[in-house]
């Protein structure tokens, strides 16, 4: 199998060097990269130790397997020009969490290419650095051509064989239809952006107890990686503790009293409602009905 990745940013860099790594002895080639500027393109092919293309039709022709890690913006564009070249038989991946294969590759059932988008559920934070960190994450996949008159899903053989190398390699993976991947990509956002919202609220009331960020971030550190190991292990509501799960209310009380702006109380108070029926659930004979009318919408 022969992999091509048009655009040479994080996720390009990151996936051809782990697939040049680990995925050589399963039979996949990374042939090479064509990227905007010649300096990514050229950067990613040494980093990668692959070819480096001064033109897509020439990158395309030596690949069947064609990954199109340009920002999401760019997706459609860029396949705009790949649509142009003979692309049959080929298998077209973008890696976008949000949009699916047929938001990306409008008419690709003209072009007789199969189209796929496989998203690591992963923060692919640099180029250089992040494919080390790429054993055991989840990749999501989703797409194939639909055969006319049937529901089914026809893949690619090379699909078929890129599932079962990621498998090999430790890469968990699983196919989910093109109408769930905005659900899905707001389900990653959620565990990963919205927390970061979260956390910087704990720093903030951190901050008006007079710590500093630096040490505000670093006390905060062992809770925050102990619970989210914990999670990990188990699930949410095994891991919950604290007040809404001891059904402690009266510290809940002064917690809502010191909290300063409604934006504050209103965030604890929703998120918190929900806490209450993650503790009822295990703990089905506690009566939080006084709990609940404290966290009741003002
Ligand atoms: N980063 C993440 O955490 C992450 C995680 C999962 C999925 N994804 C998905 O992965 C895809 C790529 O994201 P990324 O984070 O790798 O983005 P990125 O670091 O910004 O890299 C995008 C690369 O595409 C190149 N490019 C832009 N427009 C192009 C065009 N028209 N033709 C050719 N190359 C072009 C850029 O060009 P030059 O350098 O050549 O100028 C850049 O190197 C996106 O669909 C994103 O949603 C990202």
């Amino acid at each position: 199998m022969n992999i091509g990745f048009i655009g040479a940013g994080k996720v390009g860099c990151s996936l051809g060097r782990y697939f040049a790594e680990r995925g050589h002895e399963y039979g996949l080639c990374v042939k090479g990269y064509f990227s905007r500027s010649s300096k990514s393109t050229k950067d990613a092919a040494h980093f990668t130790k692959s070819q480096a293309y001064d033109n897509m039709k020439a990158l395309i022709r030596e690949c069947n397997v064609i990954f199109l890690t340009v920002p999401d913006g760019s997706i459609q564009d860029t396949w705009n020009q790949v649509k142009g070249y003979d692309i049959k038989g080929k298998t077209i991946c973008h890696c976008s969490g949000a949009m699916s294969s047929l938001d990306a590759f409008e008419g690709i059932g003209e072009t007789g290419a199969y189209g796929y988008s496989i998203h690591p559920l992963f923060a692919v934070s640099d180029k250089y650095n992040a494919y080390r960190e790429l054993p055991g994450v989840f990749f999501t996949l989703e797409g194939g051509n639909i055969l006319s008159g049937n529901a089914e899903k026809e893949h690619s053989p090379e699909f078929i064989s890129l599932c079962r190398t990621m498998k090999s390699m430790g890469n968990p993976t699983r196919i989910i239809e093109a109408e769930n991947k905005t659900t899905y990509h707001c389900a990653a956002a959620v565990a990963s952006n919205l927390v970061c919202g979260l956390i910087d609220q704990s720093l903030q009331l951190m901050y008006r107890c007079g710590f500093s960020q630096n040490e505000a971030v670093k006390a905060l550190a062992p809770i925050l990686v102990g619970n989210m190991a914990h999670i990990a292990d188990t699930d949410p509501t095994q891991s919950l503790t604290g007040p809404i799960e001891r059904n402690d209310t009266i510290t809940v009380q002064k917690h809502l009293q010191c909290l300063q702006s409604e934006d504050e109380k209103e965030l604890y108070r929703i998120l918190s409602r929900r806490l209450v029926r993650m503790a009822q659930s295990r703990h089905q004979d506690r009566d939080y009905a006084k709990m609940k009318e404290i966290l009741a919408d003002k």
